[in-house]
């Protein structure tokens, strides 16, 4: 075991990594632990999050035949290698067999979580106490029915449900204990948080990640990749490229397109405009602060909207322009960059827009917490969806800046 100093958030603890799983939905002809992922492995990259999390006793499960090259993967850190089972549940019983004296809470993780971050240890670990069991998981986003053969029978109300992930957290003796049960009784749980409450433990959770999906498929195995690849690849989140001692800023393009409604009042470019309908959209509509977000994300290589503040987060349905922008800024603002300026324009036969123009510009500028911010207007002689009155079409350009390089 390591040094178990009681700082650590896993002082006292140990991560039992399950990855003797055959990986038969992947079928990328290797246990599904052992399979390359990036300059690793599925199993490797789970290991960089486990020991990443701090010291504890780390005991891997693996396949039988698999116990040298899973020793071989973990970077010099002790870990207690066993054979797993026939069953995901056998297989966290035969890491159960080795827990070391002294530990008091133990978390289950499995390897095909990859990704998951090391945080989410210590977010579960702080959580467990006498009696209590943790599961990280994330509140559920698609609308979900119940089904019987073609059938769509019910509705089913998604603020009731949250997607388990790992790793799982629980006091050492109650978990052994109902573990011991679930052999005698041979009955087989979906995860360990159920197989815990079964034996009276009580479960609650705490907020998971995306990053911590389960690859199960090879579409799953390849967003892994996908994510990996993005973090490597040189420039996004680097900062502007020195030329001759100067360096070079960094550029943004967003553009965005609504149709007006029917009714409504419209909201566009922070402002309210009564009199005009509004434009359809998933938030407010404002179409120029949709524009604006997607050139400074792009700028600092940060994605886009829909990553930010898409369906998958459900805070932001029906927020305001403003509050995207503020968002945005703050998110440039934690990956070290600074706005420089923003330059939008938008195509559209209403609403006159000029003599608002200042009024517009100072709005934006401050959502976006003070950089200048420059809007214009214009028509284009009657062509296309603008010049028939359908919508309005946005462009926006950004400039950002590396705070530390100025
Ligand atoms: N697992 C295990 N022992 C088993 C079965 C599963 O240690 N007998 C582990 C897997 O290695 C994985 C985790 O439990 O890390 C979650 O299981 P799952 O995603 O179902 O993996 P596999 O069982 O390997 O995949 P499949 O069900 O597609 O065969
Ligand atoms: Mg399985």
């Amino acid at each position: 075991m390591n040094d178990q100093s009681s700082s650590s958030p896993l002082a006292h603890s140990a991560v039992i990594v399950v990855a003797a799983g055959s990986g038969t939905r992947l079928a990328a002809g290797a246990p599904k632990a052992f399979v390359p992922l990036g300059e690793s492995t599925v199993l490797g990259h789970a290991l960089d999050g486990v020991f990443a999390a701090g010291p504890a006793q780390v005991i891997l499960v693996v396949p039988v035949g698999f116990e040298s090259v899973a020793s071989s993967m973990t970077g010099g850190h002790p870990a207690e290698v066993v054979v797993g089972g026939d069953t995901r549940q056998g297989s966290v019983e035969a890491g159960l067999a080795v827990l070391a004296d002294g530990i008091d809470t133990v978390l289950v993780h499995d390897a095909a979580r990859a990704l998951t971050p090391s945080a989410q240890f210590a977010a579960v670990a702080a959580a467990v106490a006498p009696g209590v069991g943790v599961i990280p998981a994330l509140p559920v986003v698609d609308t979900l029915k119940r089904v019987h053969g073609g059938e769509v029978v019910a509705p089913v109300d998604r603020a009731e449900l949250a997607a388990a992930q790992t790793p799982q957290g629980f006091p050492r003796t109650e978990l052994v204990a109902a573990y011991a049960r679930a052999v005698d009784q041979r009955v087989e749980y979906t995860d360990d948080a159920a197989l815990f409450a079964a034996a009276g433990g009580a479960v609650r959770h705490v907020l998971g990640s995306e990053e911590a999906f389960k690859i199960t498929t090879p579409h799953d195995l390849e967003r892994a990749r996908m994510i990996l690849d993005a973090v490597a690849a040189p420039g996004p989140r680097e900062t502007g490229r020195p030329v001759a001692g100067m360096v070079i800023p960094r550029i943004g393009i967003g553009t965005d397109v609504h149709a007006f409604s029917s009714g409504g009042t419209l909201r566009l470019a922070g402002l309210d405009w009564p009199g005009e309908p509004a434009l359809e959209g998933h938030s407010d509509g404002d179409a120029v602060a949709h524009a604006i977000v997607d050139a400074l994300l792009g700028a600092a290589g940060l994605g886009d909207i829909g990553q930010h503040f898409g369906t998958a987060h459900p805070e932001y349905a029906g927020a305001h322009g403003d509050v995207f922008l503020a968002r945005t800024a703050e998110i440039l603002t934690e990956s070290g960059f600074a706005i420089g300026n923003v330059s939008v324009q938008f195509q559209g036969n209403r609403p006159r827009f000029s003599a608002r123009r200042a009024e517009a510009e100072q709005a934006l500028s401050a959502a976006l917490g003070g950089a200048p911010v420059a809007v214009s207007a214009t028509t284009t002689d009657g062509l296309g969806f603008p010049g028939r009155g359908e919508g309005i079409a946005v462009t926006a350009v950004a400039l950002v800046h590396s705070i530390a390089q100025g």
